[in-house]
């Protein structure tokens, strides 16, 4: 599958699993020095190979003449700062919600281990500044996921299908923690616990080492 046909599958396989409404939300996957982009204000259940737009990495110039997503500094930073293939914007309802309500997402559940440990929440900052992206970058060392206070959340990978998963876990996480939070004190696993599980996650190769 060619990267274009990649970016439309899991713009479609976001909206698929309700990640997002209306026009929210965006995707890239990396190509060579550029990437391919979601266009502004893309219905992402519609998605086609053709409608992805090419930004340089370096500068960030549609070279294609598209309008790319306002959050292209956000990607680019993402691409900037670790090998990631493909990075994945959402405004998922319980990722949105606990993103005003706690500075990580409590660690209520050992899928924890599965974005590179606790997930932090950038601060506030107006969508497709590069204040925003600064933050998100900042939240995302180490990591493969982080929310955006009182917006959303995005998580990278190698691939799109497996940045769109961590998307999907990210947001089961997020809604576990939620009622955890509603229904009283949850108990927090440790950072010991969490290495433990890590360990056994590579013991038995469940592990895929967030991108460096
Ligand atoms: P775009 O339509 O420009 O991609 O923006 C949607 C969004 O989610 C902004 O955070």
């Amino acid at each position: 599958m060619d990267a274009r046909e990649a970016l439309a599958e899991g713009a479609r396989a976001v909206a698929a699993s309700g990640l997002v409404v209306g026009s929210a939300g965006n995707l890239s996957v990396r190509a060579g020095d550029d990437m391919l982009i979601t266009p502004r204000r893309a219905q992402l259940g519609a998605l086609e190979p053709g409608d992805a737009v090419r930004v340089r990495l370096e500068d960030g110039d549609a070279l294609d003449g598209g309008e790319p997503s306002s959050e292209t500094p956000l990607h680019r930073a993402v691409y900037a700062a670790c090998d990631a293939g493909a990075v994945v914007h959402t405004h998922s309802h319980f990722a949105t919600v606990l993103s005003t309500l706690v500075e990580e997402v409590p660690p209520v559940h050992y899928a924890t281990v599965a974005f590179g440990g606790r997930v932090r929440v950038a601060p506030y900052a107006t969508f497709g500044t590069g204040e925003l992206a600064e933050a998100v970058e900042h939240a995302l060392r180490d990591r493969c996921a982080a929310l955006l206070a009182n917006h959303g959340a995005v998580t990278h990978a190698r691939t799109v299908e497996r940045a769109v998963r961590l998307a999907v876990e990210l947001e089961w996480l997020c809604s576990v923690a939620y009622h955890a939070i509603l229904a009283g004190s949850p108990a927090l696993l440790d950072d010991d616990q969490l290495e433990r599980v890590a360990e056994q996650s590579r013991a038995l190769r469940y592990a895929e080492a967030p991108t460096p």
